[in-house]
C-alpha cells in the first residue's frame, strides 16, 4: 500500500514567519507518522496580483499551474495562515485565486486532497478569525476542511529553538490535527 502524500505550506513569505515555523512543525509531526511529507514555501511560486485583464491577455501563470498540479497530487494539505485584519493574507488569497483559475482537471486541486488549517499570531487569539475566513474560501472552492485546527497565540514565544511548540497544550492541538489529517487522507 502506498503512503498518503501530505503537503504543508504557509501563507506568509516573511523572513522568520511564525506561520512558516508552524508549517514546519506540522511537517515534522507528520513525518513521524505513516506518510510522505512535502514542505514548500510560496516564495518559490511568485505570482502577480490577480488581474482578470492580464489573465485574458496572458493566461494563467506557470506557477499557478504548477501549484494546482502539486495540490492535486497530494492526499492531504496543511496551510498555516497569518491573520491580517481579521482575514487571510493577500499572499494566500491571491495564490488561491490564481489556482482557482487553472482549467479544471482530475484530480482536482481542491477536491482531491483533504485540508487542515492552522495559524500563529503574536496576539492572544492565535489568528482564529483569519482561519474562519480561510476555511470559508477553501469550502467555496469545493474543499473538505477538517474541523480540527491549531491556532498558536503569543507566537513570538511559542516555539523553541528547534521550531517545535514549547507549550504542551498547543503541541497536543498540532498532534491532533496531524493525526486527523492523516486519517482522512487515507479515506479512499
Ligand atoms: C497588515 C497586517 C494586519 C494584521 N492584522 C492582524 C490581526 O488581525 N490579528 C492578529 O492576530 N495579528 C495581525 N497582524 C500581526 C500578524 O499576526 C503578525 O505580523 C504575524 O507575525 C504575521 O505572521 P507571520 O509571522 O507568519 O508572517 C497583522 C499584521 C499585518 C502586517
Amino acid at each position: 500500500m502506498t503512503h498518503p502524500k501530505l503537503l504543508c505550506f504557509a501563507g506568509s513569505n516573511r523572513s522568520g514567519s511564525f506561520n512558516a515555523t508552524l508549517a514546519g512543525a506540522m511537517a515534522k509531526q507528520l513525518s513521524l507518522l505513516d506518510c510522505e511529507v512535502t514542505l514548500i514555501s510560496l516564495q518559490d511560486y511568485p505570482l502577480p496580483l490577480f488581474d482578470q485583464d492580464e489573465e485574458a491577455e496572458k493566461g494563467v501563470p506557470d506557477n499557478a499551474q504548477k501549484l494546482a498540479k502539486l495540490l492535486a497530487s497530494h492526499d492531504g494539505i496543511f496551510i498555516a495562515s497569518p491573520e491580517y485584519n481579521g482575514s487571510l493574507t493577500p499572499l494566500l488569497k491571491n495564490t488561491l485565486d490564481w489556482i482557482s483559475r487553472v482549467p479544471a482537471s482530475e484530480p482536482h486541486p481542491f477536491k482531491n486532497p483533504v485540508f487542515a488549517i492552522g495559524g500563529a499570531s503574536p496576539g492572544g487569539l492565535g489568528g482564529i478569525r483569519g482561519l474562519a475566513h480561510l476555511r470559508q474560501v477553501l469550502v467555496s472552492l469545493g474543499a473538505l476542511v477538517l474541523p480540527q485546527q491549531v491556532s498558536v497565540a503569543a507566537a513570538h514565544s511559542a516555539f523553541d529553538e528547534l521550531g517545535d511548540l514549547s507549550d504542551s497544550r498547543s503541541a497536543a492541538f498540532l498532534s491532533d490535527v496531524a493525526s486527523s489529517l492523516l486519517a482522512h487522507s487515507k479515506r479512499f
